[in-house]
């Protein structure tokens, strides 16, 4: 055996007995490396005779590869077992039983829109949406509340310092009905939508929250009048407060954007300090409760959208959400609704699987 053929049993030997890949990076330094036993053993065939370089030089380059693959084998080989150990150790057991269970809940608020969302859509009502961040042309002007209007004023309005491309106020809106000129300014009649969301208001009381949600229906049709509104409100009252007996109570009232307008009672009676809806609020032990504002959509407010108030009519109407969740679920200060209380939220709160169904019943 020449001293090549026993240098390369002895270095494949020492490699595939390698225990860790310091002691595999220490052997290739020493073979492969720029002062290895094998690179010194490549710059003698610079040396050797044409004869000799035929004989030896096979041998050499033969065992540079071998130790090459050896080595990148043996390296290999250890970074697996490495992994292996890493995984075994970090094994997690499946089976064992959950240290704490997911302590999440849907907030009222949500709940109630999905509630909503699941009576109109019942009605043939889609559920759009517009931006918290409004001007003052969609939030005011278009619906028919112009620069000087008292109502304005009356809005607790939160402006912007600067004003949006086209030159317009800024503003947090203040109620959905801009949803109402966004939806009639990008959709052919027939409309029929409801649109939930954030509204806010400088206000702050027991029953104010500076931040408050609505929900505004639009109905744009041919032939729409005063019934079609008073069948949807009792339709979705019905149903969102699950008794038969609401009983409604249109009265005559003012907003910019509807005329005429009508503001909405509902009888309700008092039950262990709870107001519980349902009933004729002039029946003995009943009253009635202001619930909502609506009317028929104001000929220039459909005029301001671009639509011929001749052919196209409407009815709209706004309810807060918040109000609707304090009533159904009975808590009675709406502050709460927005502090984080993890206590406050497991109480009222509803579990993430239980999705609002007309078959299922809506709040079950
Ligand atoms: N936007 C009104 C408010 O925030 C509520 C309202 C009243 C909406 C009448 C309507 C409506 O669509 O027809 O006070």
């Amino acid at each position: 055996m020449s001293e090549t053929e026993a240098l390369h049993t002895r270095l494949v030997g020492e490699i595939e007995a390698a225990t860790d890949l310091d002691a595999i990076e220490a052997l290739r330094v020493a073979t492969l490396g720029k002062a290895g036993s094998v690179t010194g053993l490549l710059k003698t065939l610079g040396g050797m005779s044409p004869e000799q370089r035929q004989d030896e030089g096979p041998r050499i380059h033969a065992l540079r590869e071998a130790v090459t693959a050896a080595i990148a084998a043996r390296k290999a080989a250890l970074e697996g077992a490495a992994l292996e150990a890493k995984l075994a150790g970090e094994k997690l057991d499946m089976t064992l039983p959950a240290v704490a269970t997911p302590a999440g809940s849907i907030h009222p608020v949500s709940q109630v829109m999905d509630e909503l969302a699941e009576i109109f859509a019942d009605m043939g009502f889609a559920v759009a949406t517009g931006p918290e961040i409004e001007d003052d042309w969609r939030n005011f002007t278009a619906l028919n509340i112009p620069e000087t209007h008292p109502a304005r004023a009356m809005h607790d309005t939160f402006y912007f310092p600067d004003r949006d491309e086209e030159d317009r106020a800024m503003l947090l809106r203040t109620h959905t009905s801009p949803v109402q000129i966004r939806t009639m300014m990008s959709q052919e009649p027939p409309i029929r939508i409801i649109a939930p969301g954030r509204v806010y208001r400088s206000d702050s009381d027991a029953t104010h929250t500076p931040m408050f949600h609505q929900v505004e229906g639009l109905v744009i049709d041919r032939g729409i009048h005063m019934g079609h509104l008073k069948w949807t409100l009792e339709t979705f009252l019905k149903a969102y407060f699950e008794r038969d007996d609401i009983v409604l109570r249109l009265r005559p009232s003012y907003f910019p954007f509807t005329e005429p307008s009508a503001e909405v009672d509902v009888g309700y009676k008092q039950e262990k300090g709870r107001r519980i809806v349902g009933g004729n609020g002039d029946d003995e032990g009943h009253a009635w409760m202001e619930l909502l504002g609506s009317g028929m959509v104001n000929r220039r407010v459909i005029a301001n959208c671009g639509l011929d108030p001749d052919v196209w009519q409407g009815f709209a109407f706004g309810v807060g959400v918040d109000r609707l969740a304090m009533l159904k679920y009975g808590m009675d200060d709406l502050r709460a609704f927005f502090d984080g209380d993890l206590r406050w939220l497991s109480h009222y709160g509803f579990g993430a699987l239980s999705v609002p169904t007309l078959s299922g019943g809506i709040s079950a």
